[in-house]
């Protein structure tokens, strides 16, 4: 939620802030602004997308300056309005402050300003730390020891970060449980909420820990934790480049992030397969050879690839796996112990609700494993150990190309366990590892199928309801399209394990009713193929119109379809990265019929940094 930029350098800051907004306003796009530093401090902010406050600064430009910070905002206190819009400012105007997170006890303390005599021009929450640091300003004159004494008093969540007229060229920010990365520069540094705020001027980055405060300059950049004491933070190498995190001429974010999703499993493979086996850079799946229980726990759609990770680790390791959101997990005392591996999967590794499940883990003793899809992020730097992702940069607020490589990567995590606790079936091994290097080139092919599969989202743009059915990996997958369906195109849409069907949804089947089934191959070793086709059947003979995702050639499947999306010849565990393409594109498309903002759908983030 809410995207955050600083910049101290020569540059005009308000490029490098509209710039850096951009390319995170996938975490909150009900307002927006800046507020820059010249010859005084200046702000302009807005309601609305990032476009209102670039049309704004036209209308109304504001003096640049080379100190500046930016902010998008998701709102959680007080409606997306323009005085509601960050940054808030204090002192008379000479020092702006934006935040990300939520300040749990900001009643009290506003309630504690006020009878001084401040006076509100918000409902947030984040007022509130203008106000303070303005007072410990006046008191410290300097601008880290007023945000030291600041954090302080502050419970919740919160990324900050403050300006003041008065010390000009330097930005000081600070970070507990909300994101907060520094982007190195030569002659200038930045701040970011993650990497893309500055991917377009440096690959050189430094992480904040939890609990410290970053003071940068344009030629220095310091971080002590809340207690005062320096802090020599973790440098990396952002991999992303820009064009990465652009719109590379497609139609919207989420278009081109669906044509990357061969490369997102190509290049999450890529250097992890040697001879056969599974070798991924800084993980030992020896030391987990003594896991007798895996928890996956995330949120969204990271959750559905969690559950088509737990049908292979079972299946290949042979070690129980549960999956669980996050936030049911963290909340229940689940059973663990130092044998359990809590494994989060996480694109964006900020997620709060995933977060705070893998401290509980591991202050209970479990071992915690992240798989992640950003550098930098909080979660795998609170983890044991970390798998990451290679999809490169997701925008679009719904995810796709992230789902499929959690799931190339929880693949590799099973094969890389049974390979060391042998009790996988070798050849089997050899088989997944060879079917998911030829995954990337099945995926293409699916891609092709774009077109068809818009002309029929275009016909059926009105319809109000859609039932998804799969069974054993496909059924995630039924839960994934009809997440999606529900983010972009506002429709109802549920998924079901096609098992299930006569136990209570069969009931929802009328004439017309639309209903998608994922087919599995006839070639699979349960005979799954035969129950599902008679489920077909089943729903067919009541009147539904039945679009089949099915194995190219199947001609069992024909003649009870009304459509059917084919996609290539494969083994199970790789059906489920096929099939899920068709229905990314699906849900896409219809909401592009229905006039609907595919990139940013209402009332979403895609970072949730709040629980
Ligand atoms: C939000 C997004 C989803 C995403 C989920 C988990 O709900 O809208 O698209 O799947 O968060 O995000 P994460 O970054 O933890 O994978």
């Amino acid at each position: 939620m809410c995207g955050i930029v600083g910049y101290v350098g020569p540059r005009g800051s308000q490029e490098v802030l509209l710039g850096g907004l951009g390319r995170l306003e996938y975490r909150g796009y009900d307002s927006a602004g800046v507020a820059i530093i010249s010859a005084n401090l200046q702000t302009r902010k807005r309601s609305g997308k990032l476009q209102t406050l670039r049309d704004e600064l036209v209308a109304n430009p504001l003096d640049d300056g080379h100190t500046g910070i930016g902010h998008t905002r998701w709102a959680t206190h007080g409606a997306p309005t323009d005085v509601n819009a960050h940054p808030h400012l204090a002192d008379g105007g000479k020092l702006a402050l934006i935040h990300n997170g939520i300040i749990e006890n900001f009643a009290e303390l506003k309630a504690e300003l006020v009878a001084e005599g401040t006076e509100f021009t918000s409902e947030t929450d984040s007022e509130v730390a203008a106000h303070m640091v303005a007072r410990e300003y006046h008191r410290t004159s300097n601008l880290t020891e007023a945000m030291r004494a600041v954090v302080a008093r502050l419970d919740g969540a919160f990324t900050l970060l403050v300006v003041h007229e008065d010390s000009p060229g330097v930005v000081v920010g600070a970070r507990r449980n909300s994101p907060l990365v520094i982007g190195l520069g030569k002659g200038e540094n930045f701040l970011g909420s993650d990497v893309a705020a500055f991917v377009e001027y440096t690959s050189d980055a430094l992480a904040i820990g939890q609990d410290q405060i970053v003071t940068i300059t344009k030629d220095d950049v310091t971080v002590i934790d809340f207690d005062g004491n320096s802090v020599t933070p973790e440098p990396f190498t952002v991999t992303w480049d820009v064009s990465a995190a652009d719109k590379g001429g497609w139609s919207s974010f989420m278009a081109k992030e669906i044509s990357e999703e061969p490369a997102a499993v190509a290049d999450t493979i890529r250097g992890r397969i040697k001879n056969g086996e599974v070798q991924i850079e800084g993980f030992e799946p020896s030391a987990l050879i003594d896991v007798d229980r895996i928890i996956i726990i995330a949120c969204g759609t990271a959750a559905y690839a969690g559950l088509v990770g737990k049908y292979a680790l079972e299946q290949w390791a042979r070690i129980p796996v549960d999956v669980e959101l996050s936030h049911e997990f963290r909340y229940r005392e689940p059973v663990i112990s130092d044998r359990t591996l809590i494994v989060s999967v996480s694109q964006s590794g900020e997620t709060m609700d995933t977060l705070m499940a893998v401290k509980y883990a591991r202050e209970v003793g479990a071992r915690t494993l992240s798989i992640c899809n950003t550098q930098g992020a909080t979660i795998p730097r609170e983890s044991d150990a970390v798998i990451y992702t290679h999809a490169g940069p997701e925008v679009a607020v719904a995810s796709t190309k992230a789902f499929v490589a959690q799931v190339t990567a929880l693949y590799l995590l099973g094969i890389a366990i049974a390979q060391a606790n042998g009790k996988g079936d070798s050849k089997v091994l050899a088989a997944v590892v060879r079917d998911l290097e030829a995954t990337p080139a099945m995926l293409e092919t699916v891609l092709l199928h774009g077109e068809r599969i818009k002309t029929l989202a275009k016909w059926m743009a009105d319809t109000q309801a859609i039932l998804l059915l799969g069974r054993h990996v496909g059924y995630p997958i039924a839960l994934e399209g009809a997440l999606k369906l529900k983010e972009l195109a506002y429709i109802h849409a549920e998924g079901f394990a096609a098992g299930e069907l006569k136990h209570g949804p069969i009931a929802l089947i009328e004439p017309g009713q639309v209903v998608f089934v994922i087919v599995p191959s006839p070639r699979d070793p349960h005979s799954l193929h035969a129950k599902v086709v008679s489920n077909i059947q089943e729903i067919r003979a009541r009147g539904a119109r039945v679009i089949a995702i099915a194995e190219q050639g199947d001609a069992a499947v024909l003649p009870y379809a009304d459509e059917v999306i084919p996609i290539p010849l494969a083994s199970s565990f790789i059906e489920p990265i096929l099939a899920v393409v068709p229905l990314h594109i699906f849900a896409m498309e219809l909401a592009a019929a229905k006039g609907l903002d595919v990139d940013q759908p209402r009332n979403l983030a895609k970072s949730v940094t709040v629980e």
